[in-house]
């Protein structure tokens, strides 16, 4: 392989576009490119784009000024932008920066290989009727322990704030027969544990009526497949058969990423969330009701237009109400485009005080959750050596790090640990013996 082309990726903003990443690696490794960590080393620069904030889109144009003098020095390589800023700027990308060679819209990456084949510069953002992962080859090498699978693409929702309806486009589920093979495959290849995608996970949905519990209940039919996981929620879209999942599936670990926004009604409306606070908490308590042990996370915006110290003590509220493993806080950004970005703004250092209350509440949730665990029997699935000795790290039902002294064991294993302590962000344990 000593003339392998060599592919260097970069990845931003959502799960769904590290799964592409790989995909998109995989389609290019059948043109005969190799990954590579080294930037300088690469042939090929891709850089996988998050549009969500102002500051995820800003960092596409810093990358890119970064990579003017290699480029300068090495006028072959192939410089590619992927990911949502892509589809939201498209061919203005080149404009600002002609040295860009390919753009590509996240629904268009089968056409990837085409493109890096041509020798000028191109742009496609279109959406096609066809499921893009169709027709992107795969590499039948071994992998991780764990691994991401796009059941869903697109959202239909509008929230205000949000550009993901523009960039990803309409609501699309992949069928149930493509998820099982890809899923099968997946384990053959080692994988354990799956995690299903989508900007709206829970609206998948599949002929005759499959909703995501009934995929979940098929997939993990699966032999080998131990563990299964599912992100992003929208909280109208908890259909029962999902709940009651949590009941039934032992397979489906305690964990749900739910976001909420805010817990004002009147700025969940203006957010054109489509729940008012209450919703959320009825539930929230149906969900503990078929899962008592689940651990629940969650979004918040602050400082959206309009936002009162009301609106914002209602969240407070909300968040005191429900007890959250650990949640995402977000100052509100404007996004050309979004009905949002047309209102009057809050006040910055308003929004700035707001964010650090939010997430000093939040971050105090989250040690409590991790401190209850302190003696408790966990599972943890290994996905690598940790730093010390005879150490691994994985991940627990509740998807929380824990740090293992285990001389003995190796990435892939799924072992019984009892917890003996809390660190910032991580839990350390002791292994059970079999
Ligand atoms: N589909 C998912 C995730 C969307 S993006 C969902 O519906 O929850 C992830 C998070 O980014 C959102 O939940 C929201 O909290 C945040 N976000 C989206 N647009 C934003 C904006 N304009 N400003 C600040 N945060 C935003
Ligand atoms: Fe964005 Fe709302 Fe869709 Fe989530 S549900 S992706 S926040 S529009
Ligand atoms: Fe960002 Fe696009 Fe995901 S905007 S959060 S990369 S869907």
């Amino acid at each position: 392989m000593a003339d392998a082309k060599k592919l260097f990726i970069k990845t931003y903003g959502c799960q769904m576009n590290v799964y592409d990443s790989e995909r998109m690696a995989e389609a290019m490794g059948a043109e005969g490119y190799v990954t590579t960590d080294s930037v300088e080393d690469a042939d090929m620069v891709l850089l996988n784009t998050c549009h969500i904030r102002e500051k995820a889109s800003e960092k596409l144009y810093s990358d890119l000024g970064r990579l003017k003098p290699l480029k300068q020095g090495k006028p072959d390589l192939k410089i590619g932008v992927a990911g949502c800023v892509a589809q939201a700027e498209g061919a203005e990308i080149q404009r600002r920066m002609p040295m860009v060679d390919i753009v590509v819209g996240p629904q268009a990456y089968h056409r990837l290989p085409a493109m890096a084949r041509a020798s000028g510069p191109s742009v496609d953002t279109d959406f096609p009727a066809e499921d893009k992962f169709d027709h992107l080859p795969q590499r039948k090498a071994n992998r991780g322990p764990t691994a991401f699978l796009t059941v869903q693409e697109g959202c239909d929702k509008f929230c205000a704030f949000c550009v993901v309806p523009y960039t990803r486009g309409a609501e699309v589920s992949r069928t149930p027969a493509r998820l099982l093979a890809e899923a099968r495959d997946l384990v053959a290849r080692g994988v354990r544990e799956i995690t299903l995608l989508g900007q709206n996970v829970n609206a998948w949905h599949g002929e005759g009526g499959w909703g995501l519990g009934r995929l979940i209940r098929e997939m993990v039919a699966v032999p080998g497949l131990d563990r299964i996981r599912y992100t992003t929620s929208h909280p109208g879209d908890m259909a029962d058969d999902l709940i009651s999942a949590h009941a039934e599936v032992p397979q489906l670990m305690p964990y749900l990423h739910l976001p909420v926004q805010s817990g004002s009604d009147r700025i969940l409306k203006a957010m054109n969330r489509k729940h008012t606070a209450d919703h959320y908490l009825r539930l929230i308590q149906r969900i503990r009701a078929a899962r008592p042990d689940i651990l629940l996370t969650s979004d918040f915006i602050v400082g959206f237009p309009g936002e009162t110290d009301a609106d914002f003590q209602a969240t407070l509220d909300l968040v005191r109400a429900v007890g959250f493993g650990m949640a995402y806080s977000f100052k509100y950004s404007a996004r050309p485009g979004t009905p949002a970005a047309e209102r009057p703004p809050v006040a910055d250092d308003l929004a700035d005080a707001r964010l650090q209350e939010l997430q000093a509440l939040i971050t105090a949730q989250q040690r409590a959750a991790q401190e209850a665990m302190v003696g408790r029997e966990v599972s943890v699935l290994y996905e690598k050596a940790g730093r010390l000795p005879g150490q691994m790290v994985g991940k627990s039902q509740h998807l929380m790090a824990v740090h293992v002294d285990d001389a003995q064991g190796r990435i892939g294993d799924l072992v019984r640990v009892r917890v003996s302590a809390s660190a910032s962000n991580s839990l350390a344990a002791v292994r059970i013996p079999d």
